[in-house]
Order: C-alpha cells, then sequence, then structure tokens
C-alpha cells in the first residue's frame, strides 16, 4: 500500500522514480538471446516487468521459445510451477522498436560481444530515454568506458556481468567504468539484491574475474582435445570427476556459445597479449561451421532439443 502511494506521488510530481529512491520497477533488455532471455526470467520472477528489444519479428520469436522452454524444463525438474512460468510470462513484453524503452527505469544490454553494435545501441538508446536512465551492459570483455564515450550520461554507465545460466548463477560482477558515479553503483547494488544476485565489485580490466579465469581452462580444454590426448566425452569426465566440477569445460563452452567464447577469447588476447588466450583452432572451425554449441544443437558435443547431450 505504501508503495503504491509512493508510485502515484511519484507521477504526480513527474519525479523519476530511479533518480528519487533508486527505485526500479520497468527494466528493458536489448536482446533476447541466450542471456537476455534469462535476465528476463530472472528479473520478472523477482516481480518487476521487463520489455525485451530484438532486432527482428523471427528473434521475436525465438526468444518467446528459448524462454518458455527453459521454464518448461524447469517444470519438468519439478523446479518451477505452471503459475510461477505463467505469472514470469506475463511480465515479459517483447517488442522490435528500441523506441518503446521510453517508460523503462533501466536498461540492460544484451547483444553479441561486438563493440561497434554495443556502441551503435547505447547512441541510439542515449537519444532515447529519459535522461536519468542507467544503462547497463552484460558485456563479458569490453571496455564499458569506451562504450560510454558515445554517451551523453557516461555517469550512468556500467558493467553487470550475468552468468550463463541466469537464473542458477547467483552471481553478478559490477564494473565501474572510470565516469561511472557512486550513485550509480548503490541504485544497480539494490536492483542486484532485489533480483537475488550477489554483487562483487571489480576493476574494469579485460574479462573482469569470471570470464578472464575461465577462458584459458576451456582453451586448453580445446588443445588437449586437439592434441588427441583423450575424446571430448574423457576430458569433460576427468575434470568433473577429478575436480569436482559440475559441468566439463567442453560442454561448458557449449552452453556459453561458441561464437561468444571465440568473441572473448579475441578480446583478451588482443588487450592482454598472452598466448594462452589465443583461441584454439579447433574453436575456430566450429564457430565457421556454425556449430555454436547448444543453441545450434552442435559443438564439442551433439544435444536434443533438451540440451542434453546425445551419447
Ligand atoms: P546471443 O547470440 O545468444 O544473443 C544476442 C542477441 O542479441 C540475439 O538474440 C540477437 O538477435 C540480439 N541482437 C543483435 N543485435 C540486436 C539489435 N540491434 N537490437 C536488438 N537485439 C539485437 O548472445 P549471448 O550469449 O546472449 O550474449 C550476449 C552478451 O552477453 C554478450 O555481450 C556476451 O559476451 C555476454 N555474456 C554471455 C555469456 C554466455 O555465457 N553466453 C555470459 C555472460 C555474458
Amino acid at each position: 500500500m505504501a508503495d503504491e502511494k509512493l508510485k502515484l506521488e511519484d507521477l504526480l510530481s513527474g519525479v523519476q522514480r530511479n533518480d528519487e529512491d533508486g527505485r526500479i520497477d520497468y527494466v528493458a533488455i536489448i536482446g533476447g538471446g541466450l542471456m537476455g532471455q534469462g535476465i528476463a526470467q530472472t528479473i520478472a520472477s523477482s516481480g518487476l516487468d521487463v520489455l525485451i528489444v530484438e532486432k527482428n519479428d523471427k528473434r521475436v520469436t525465438a526468444s518467446q521459445a528459448i524462454l518458455k522452454a527453459s521454464m518448461e524444463r524447469e517444470i519438468a525438474r519439478w523446479a518451477m510451477t505452471q503459475s510461477e512460468m505463467k505469472s514470469i510470462l506475463s511480465r515479459v513484453k517483447w517488442t522490435t522498436d528500441i523506441n518503446d524503452v521510453t517508460d523503462c527505469d533501466l536498461i540492460i544490454e544484451a547483444v553479441d560481444e561486438n563493440y561497434e553494435l554495443k556502441k551503435k545501441i547505447f547512441k541510439d538508446l542515449d537519444k532515447i530515454a529519459n535522461h536519468e536512465t542507467i544503462f547497463i551492459s552484460n558485456t563479458s570483455t569490453l571496455s564499458l568506458t569506451k562504450i560510454a564515450e558515445v554517451t551523453n550520461r557516461k555517469d550512468k554507465i556500467i558493467g553487470m556481468h550475468f552468468l550463463n545460466p541466469v537464473p542458477k548463477v547467483p552471481l553478478v560482477e559490477l564494473i565501474k567504468a572510470l565516469d561511472t558515479s557512486d550513485k550509480t553503483v548503490e541504485v544497480v547494488k539494490k536492483f542486484a539484491k532485489k533480483i537475488g544476485k550477489t554483487a562483487v565489485e571489480v576493476y574494469e580490466y579485460p574479462g573482469f574475474v569470471t570470464t578472464r579465469a575461465i577462458v584459458p581452462l576451456l582453451n586448453e580444454a580445446m588443445h588437449i582435445l586437439l592434441e588427441g590426448i583423450a575424446s571430448a566425452k574423457d576430458i569433460d569426465t576427468a575434470m568433473k570427476l577429478g575436480y569436482n566440477f559440475k559441468t566439463g569445460p567442453l560442454e561448458m563452452a557449449d552452453s556459453m556459445g561458441l561464437d561468444e567464447v571465440l568473441a572473448w577469447m579475441e578480446t583478451l588476447w588482443s588487450t592482454l597479449g598472452e598466448p594462452r588466450y589465443r583461441p584454439s583452432p579447433i574453436l575456430r572451425k566450429l564457430v565457421r561451421e556454425r556449430k555454436l554449441g547448444k543453441k545450434t544443437g552442435e559443438g564439442f558435443f551433439k544435444y536434443d532439443a533438451d540440451g542434453k547431450i546425445i551419447e
């Protein structure tokens, strides 16, 4: 009730809610792929409304199908009820028109890991969105400071690195760019808490903590495969049983999307110059063949419609 009153007062006074008290009710997500739909599910299940912006109708249909399928898998595992799924779906809307984000309190960008694309989106959003709106990027390796340069709100640009699968991973990395204000950090920290994530603050640096630490391991597993030391299945079994990993490195790369993994390695290699980030030729080959992992049904392994490895 008190909340309702606050909303009404905000509307009457014309005050921006997220400027006034960091309150966020309606979140836009640009890009409804693997991460975008996972972020949408997480936010909607915390009771907030979500708008996903995709680049065309075909991608909207694909994004809707992925979101529904991922929740149906949860239901089959008794990890979600039909009514929870219905209530999440009732809070998520899709559009192909980026101009629809004007009413959103917060905008999260989750398009492909590509500077030019991300910069174009931030530039467009800067013209469309209310000046007080905070923009978050889910980039894994790119510089937020460089992305922020194309906007007139450098203090309101921040990185929030979700990990896949978003509804299950309780962590986000918060990345403060050169000009990100403390106020923006505070608002986004509160938001992370509200959606059930523990935030760790990291300095802006290629790959932050999680991507930088995992990429060499994935790359090494690919080299081991390429050198014929063991089969893909045995490499993953060795790492799972030997080191108590839930998922082996090759299946993990397949889950992340091999095109994304390649893009991260290219950035880490070119920015840090360390050979350990130089992408294994087998990764390049699979990406060339559009065998991108679970999302295309084949990568290091073949997958059924439920994302399970076909033995
Ligand atoms: P994805 O390829 O599954 O999804 C990207 C989506 O962006 C696609 O659906 C595409 O249609 C959409 N898109 C492209 N241009 C657009 C535009 N102009 N307007 C609206 N939508 C547009 O990629 P994924 O894996 O979801 O990655 C997205 C971002 O999240 C990348 O920056 C990646 O580095 C980051 N990330 C990915 C993780 C992973 O495990 N895959 C983990 C953490 C971060």
